[in-house]
């Protein structure tokens, strides 16, 4: 298969999460990064004043805005929750149309005179429902009747999209963004019937970290999402072992302490309660241990259970039982060798791991491989590694799938793959 320059210069991805929208050309090797949030402007002077007529305001935009609107909860919308539109939610289906369309919009000085469309590739969670299929279609096709922006289009799994970044075709991938945590094999396509969702991220690490600083005495910084995620990436640990860790930090509370800088006139700092920390980077794998008992009395770790098939997964599930659970769905044949190539992707598993506190706090492969090492007791070689720019890999394997998807493809509603064609499908 020869490379098709035309191909090559106009592949275009876009990842759908929860928290960012990732967009963008192959060309450039890194996506574009937008928070994935909509505010509706409510008519007023001074915005008019000011030449704002638009209604709505998308991404990074909305920040511009968000202080100045007074009713705020009511016209500021995040579109995904925990990696899904809801079908009936029209003003979300409105920013998500408004996301893609700006995506476009800013690439528009790219573009040569040869142009005649992206070759578009959209990733969305491994559980999304039909409807969020047909629908990205619709906006798609709507996107391209006033703009010619996209010449053909297809959707593909995030888990898969990151197996494809990863260049393997037999493996294990958990994705754990903002809002969810998808644990698929693959073995060429994702096997469906073994895909384990469960209903939290990187969201819940929030929802900790704002009860630490409020524990901490910074209560007042909780209601500033900016804030709150600054605080927990930069203090946030991931124990290789809670108990262990929290034991040790506290008989040595020196070894723990970090003031974290905010701004240039907010610093929040730990004092003798290091071991907190811990806390905010446990969460995402096991939200059940009773060190969480009182943050969950208070509601803080809400978290809604999936139902795939016949089967409910509790959201809390903790993170090594989840994997067994989905591992044992596969044929036996299969399941040593899935063990065996585990990648982890998303935002929520970027987690550092500090030099001087090795052997306490590590990062999420290490603890991944211990979990599942303790599970099953070393009988299978279990191996675990990092994606390449974790957050981003989704996006990759979408402007990787833009570019190798032969053109004669056509999509199938029964294997979900291959292209809708402006023309033919649109
Ligand atoms: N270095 C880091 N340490 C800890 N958390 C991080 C780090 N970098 C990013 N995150 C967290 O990752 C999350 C965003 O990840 P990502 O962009 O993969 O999510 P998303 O795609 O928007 O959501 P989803 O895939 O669940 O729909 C945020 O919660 C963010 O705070
Ligand atoms: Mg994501």
């Amino acid at each position: 298969m020869g490379i098709d320059p035309y191909r090559a210069k106009y592949a275009y991805g876009e990842d759908y999460g929860t928290r960012f929208f990732k967009y963008g050309i192959l060309k450039e090797g890194r996506p574009r990064v937008t928070t994935s949030s909509g505010l509706f402007l409510e008519e007023s002077f001074l915005l008019k004043h000011f030449g704002v007529e638009k209604k709505l305001v998308v991404g990074d935009e909305v920040s511009k805005y968000a202080a100045s609107v007074s009713s705020l909860a009511r016209n500021l919308v995040f579109p995904l929750s925990d990696g899904e539109v809801k079908r009936d939610d029209e003003r979300a289906w409105n920013v998500i149309k408004e996301l893609t369309r700006k995506g476009f919009e800013d690439f528009r000085g790219y573009v040569g005179s040869d142009f005649d469309g992206f070759y578009v590739t959209a990733a969305v969670s491994a559980i999304a429902p039909d409807y969020m299929y047909e629908r990205l279609l619709k906006i798609h096709a709507e996107i391209d009747e006033k703009t010619r922006a996209v010449k053909a289009f297809t959707i593909i799994p995030q888990p898969l999209a990151v197996a494809i970044a990863e260049q393997e075709t037999s493996c294990l991938v958990i994705e754990s963004g903002h809002g969810n945590t998808q644990i698929t094999p693959i073995r060429m396509y994702p096997i469906r019937d073994a895909i384990i969702a469960l209903y939290r991220g990187g969201a819940e690490a929030d929802a900790i970290a704002a009860e630490v600083l409020k524990d901490l005495g910074y209560g007042d910084l909780v209601s500033d999402e900016y804030a709150v995620r600054k605080f927990k990436e930069d203090a946030g640990l991931v124990p290789l072992d809670l108990d262990e860790a929290v034991k040790k930090a506290r008989e040595d509370p020196s070894k723990l302490r970090t003031k974290v800088k905010l701004s240039a006139l907010v610093e929040v700092d730990f004092e003798d309660k290091g071991w907190l920390r811990y806390l905010i980077g446990e969460v995402i794998f096991n939200p059940m241990h009773e060190i969480f008992d009182s943050y969950r009395k208070r509601g803080v770790l809400n978290i809604r259970d999936a139902r795939l098939g016949e089967d409910v997964i509790e959201g809390a599930l903790p993170l090594e039982d989840a994997i067994i659970r989905s591992t044992r769905k596969l044929r036996i044949s299969i399941q040593n060798e899935v063990l065996s190539k585990i990648i982890l992707s998303g935002g929520n598993f970027n987690w550092r791991a500090p030099e001087n506190l090795k052997g306490m706090a590590v990062d999420v492969p290490t603890k991944v491989k211990s979990l599942l090492d303790k599970k099953l007791k070393g009988e299978v070689n279990v191996s675990v590694r990092l994606a390449r720019d974790p957050q981003f890999s989704v996006w990759k394997g979408c402007v990787t799938w833009s570019f190798a998807l032969p053109e004669d493809y056509r999509w199938s509603w029964e294997r979900r793959e291959g292209w809708f064609k402006r023309g033919a499908d649109y």
